[in-house]
């Protein structure tokens, strides 16, 4: 582990080399940066200012979190917004078209406020800078953007940040893959009592319409001790909740050289005392085992929720999908599931139009949706993504008929998680307050084992803590409620 004391006590008298050794090497850097800015700040007599804007999914809030704990090693303090920050950070996403498009949008207008403040940085990372198109496109249209970094170096973020600083030039640094993995860099959580913990990166499935294996590389397992000394570093630090996150969390420590299960991980975080919920996804159907669905059974703190992404119920189209399961399957699996554990909640993700899909297969989609009855689901419209095999598959279905199919499964995806969610008016469950609910300070969000929230009459003090409330009402999505004593 890092001696970061004495990596404080450096701060004055950096040695002339970096290491080479890692993460001592991101420590020199970030006191290398932490006296540029210490100076500048001086000068100003005003403290430099960050803000990330982070696009996508969980595993991106939690690259967030880290370039937020180095940012605040560097003393950087938080911006209130994008426009005020000295140095915005986009930590972007490209599973679909739309999210790149957004991207450039607001860096059109950034690069505006930049030329009125002459310390502005931009850093863009993520998913989209793994695509070649996208950094060819940056370098040629968007100059003024500083530093431009991947999904597999997010850990050199200090020593790039030191680059720039030192070089004054565009700094670009991506990789197309990696086996490394960095541990005990600093992490600045967004809440006290929960947090994510990666417990592996990349994807080694390859459905033909997504990007992620292309962007995210081989999926690798951290070691199992790490996560777990990493989890007991926070409960003593006030975490009760943690979300273990992955791509394909049912393949977890397949590639280790002393293989483990998820089931057996699992069971081993339940152990750690003052761990009171565990979380995790995402899960492919394919790889979730039957020991995950008897650990999850027994288990005291796993959550009652699964997130299990469908795609598509027709088998035509989910073996066109390289999604490895048929409709019959994914029932069964589902069957299994609630049998094993009535009061679990499922959610999922599916995708509409992808090329080929007729009426019959939507059809089918909508079938599992009314016997799988969702508590929620994502559904998204088909996206082409370049590189991927579905972009070259003809058939691509014409606009108008995609979005109807969306609007008539959307309808159904409602009204079927309003009535799952009415099931339980009237219990009386366990919430975790996690914050105070945003259109009225009177009342706090809890949020129940199954995910859903509920809303009901408290203060700030109760952030962070568990309480039994009844859930008086159901409204659509979530419930209003009381607390019981
Ligand atoms: N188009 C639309 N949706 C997609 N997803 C992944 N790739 C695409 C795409 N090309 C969806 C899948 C996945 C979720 C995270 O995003 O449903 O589960
Ligand atoms: Fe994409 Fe499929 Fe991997 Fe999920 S499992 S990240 S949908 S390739």
């Amino acid at each position: 582990m890092i001696d970061k004391e004495k990596w404080d006590k450096t701060f004055n008298e950096l040695p002339d080399e970096a290491p080479v050794t890692e993460p001592e090497r991101q420590y020199y850097f970030i006191n290398k940066c932490r006296q540029i800015v210490k100076k500048i700040n001086e000068e100003r007599g005003l403290p430099l200012s960050y803000k990330t804007v982070t696009f996508g999914c969980q595993m991106n809030a939690r690259d967030s979190e880290k370039l937020v704990g180095i940012l605040e090693q560097i003393g950087y303090v938080e911006a209130a917004d994008e426009e005020k920050a000295d140095f915005v950070i986009y930590n972007t996403c490209t599973v679909r078209e739309n999210a790149n498009q957004r991207v450039y949008g607001r860096l059109g207008q950034l690069g505006r406020i930049k030329k009125q403040n002459p310390h502005m940085r931009i850093a863009l990372c993520g998913c989209m800078m793994q695509e070649p198109e996208v950094v060819e496109k940056l370098k040629k249209s968007y100059r003024f953007v500083d530093l431009i970094f991947g999904t597999h170096n997010i850990y050199k973020f200090a020593e790039l940040l030191a680059t720039r600083m030192e070089s004054g030039r565009m700094v670009i640094d991506i990789w197309k893959d990696t086996d490394k993995i960095v541990e005990d860099l600093p992490v600045e959580r967004k809440y006290s009592f929960k947090s994510g913990v990666n417990i592996m990166f990349g994807c080694n499935n390859f459905c033909s319409y997504c990007i992620v294996p292309y962007v995210r590389g081989r999926e690798r397992s951290r070691d199992p001790k790490a996560i777990i000394r990493e989890i007991e570093r926070l409960v003593a630090d006030g975490v009760v909740e943690v979300m273990l996150l992955g791509q394909n969390v049912n393949s977890y420590g397949k590639t280790l050289e002393h293989p483990i299960t998820f089931a057996q991980l699992l069971k081993e975080i339940e152990k750690i005392d003052g761990l009171e919920r565990i979380r995790f996804m995402t899960s492919h159907p394919k790889d979730l085992s039957d020991e995950l669905i008897q650990v999850m059974a027994e288990s005291k703190k796993i959550c009652r929720h699964l997130h299990l992404p469908v795609q598509s119920g027709s088998t035509r189209i989910l073996e066109k999908m390289n999604r490895r399961y048929t409709k019959e399957s994914y029932l069964d699996l589902v069957g299994r599931i609630k049998k094993a554990i009535p009061d679990i909640s499922l959610t999922t993700d599916i995708i509409v139009g992808f090329p080929g899909e007729t009426e019959e297969d939507f059809q089918e989609t909508l079938d599992v949706v009314r016997k799988v009855r969702y508590d929620s689901a994502f559904t998204f419209i088909y996206s082409k993504r370049t590189g991927t095999p579905a972009a070259v598959m003809e058939e691509q279905v014409p606009e108008v008929v995609v979005k109807d199919r969306f609007n008539r499964l959307l309808k159904e995806v409602q009204d079927i998680s309003a009535e799952t969610c009415a099931v339980h008016e009237g219990t009386v469950q366990t919430a975790l307050v996690e914050s105070l609910n945003d259109h009225d300070s009177s009342l706090v969000t809890g949020r129940l084992s199954n995910n859903l929230l509920v809303h009901f009459p408290g203060d700030a003090s109760m952030i962070g803590k568990f309480y039994q409330v009844r859930l008086n009402e159901c409204r659509g999505f979530y419930y209003i409620g009381e607390q019981i004593n």
